[in-house]
C-alpha cells in the first residue's frame, strides 16, 4: 500500500516536472525564445516600520520564495524598502502583484525589470540589509533620486551586497 502511495506521489511529482518542461517547450516553440528568468527592483514607503513587521515580511519571504524559485534582497529602513527579486518570470510577476497589495507599505514604484541569466543572490531566499550608509540618503530618496537612477546605479548597491554576502 505504501509502495503504491509512493508510486502515485512520484508520478504526480514527475507529472508536475513534465508539465513545466512542456510549458517551457511550448512557449519556446510559439514565441521562438526560451522562457527567461527575470530580475525586478522596486521601491516603496514602509507603513509603520518596526523590527517585528520586518520579521514578519522576511518570514513570509523565506517560507514562500524557495517554492517559487525566487531569490533576492531587501534593503529596509524607516523611509525605504528597496527590494530586488529574481527568478522565473511568471513567479516574479505573481509575487510582485501580491507585494503591491500589501498594506505594510505604500507608494510602490517599479524601478527596473530585466531578463537575467545569472542571479545576484543565488543563495538567499531573501537577504535583508538595514545599513543605510551604503545607500542613498533619506533626503535623496525623498527628492526622487531612485526614480531617476539608471539601471547600473540601481544594481550597484545590490552588487555590493551580493559581494559582501556570498553564502546563504
Ligand atoms: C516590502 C515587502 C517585501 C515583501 N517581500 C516578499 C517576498 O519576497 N516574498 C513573499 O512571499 N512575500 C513578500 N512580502 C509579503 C507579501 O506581500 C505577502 O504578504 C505574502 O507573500 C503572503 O504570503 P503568506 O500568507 O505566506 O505570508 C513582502 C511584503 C513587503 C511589504
Amino acid at each position: 500500500m505504501q509502495a503504491t502511495a509512493r508510486l502515485a506521489h512520484a508520478t504526480i511529482t514527475d507529472s508536475y516536472r513534465l508539465r513545466s518542461v512542456c510549458r517551457s517547450i511550448k512557449s519556446t516553440v510559439m514565441t521562438g525564445v526560451p522562457t527567461i528568468d527575470k530580475r525586478l527592483i522596486y521601491r516603496s514607503q514602509p507603513f509603520g516600520f518596526d523590527t517585528s513587521m520586518l520579521a514578519g515580511i522576511l518570514s513570509s519571504a523565506r517560507r514562500n520564495n524557495p517554492q517559487l524559485g525566487i531569490t533576492g534582497a531587501l534593503v529596509c529602513r524607516h523611509d525605504l524598502y528597496l527590494q530586488l527579486i529574481e527568478g522565473p518570470a511568471d513567479s516574479i510577476d505573481t509575487l510582485f502583484a501580491r507585494i503591491v497589495e500589501d498594506d505594510r507599505h505604500s507608494d510602490v514604484r517599479l524601478l527596473l525589470t530585466e531578463a537575467m541569466d545569472e542571479r545576484l543572490f543565488p543563495n538567499w531566499a531573501m537577504l535583508d540589509d538595514t545599513a543605510p550608509s551604503q545607500f542613498w540618503s533619506a533626503q535623496d530618496v525623498a527628492a526622487g533620486v531612485l526614480e531617476s537612477s539608471s539601471p547600473e546605479e540601481l544594481r550597484a548597491p545590490f552588487l555590493r551586497l551580493s559581494a559582501a554576502h556570498p553564502g546563504g
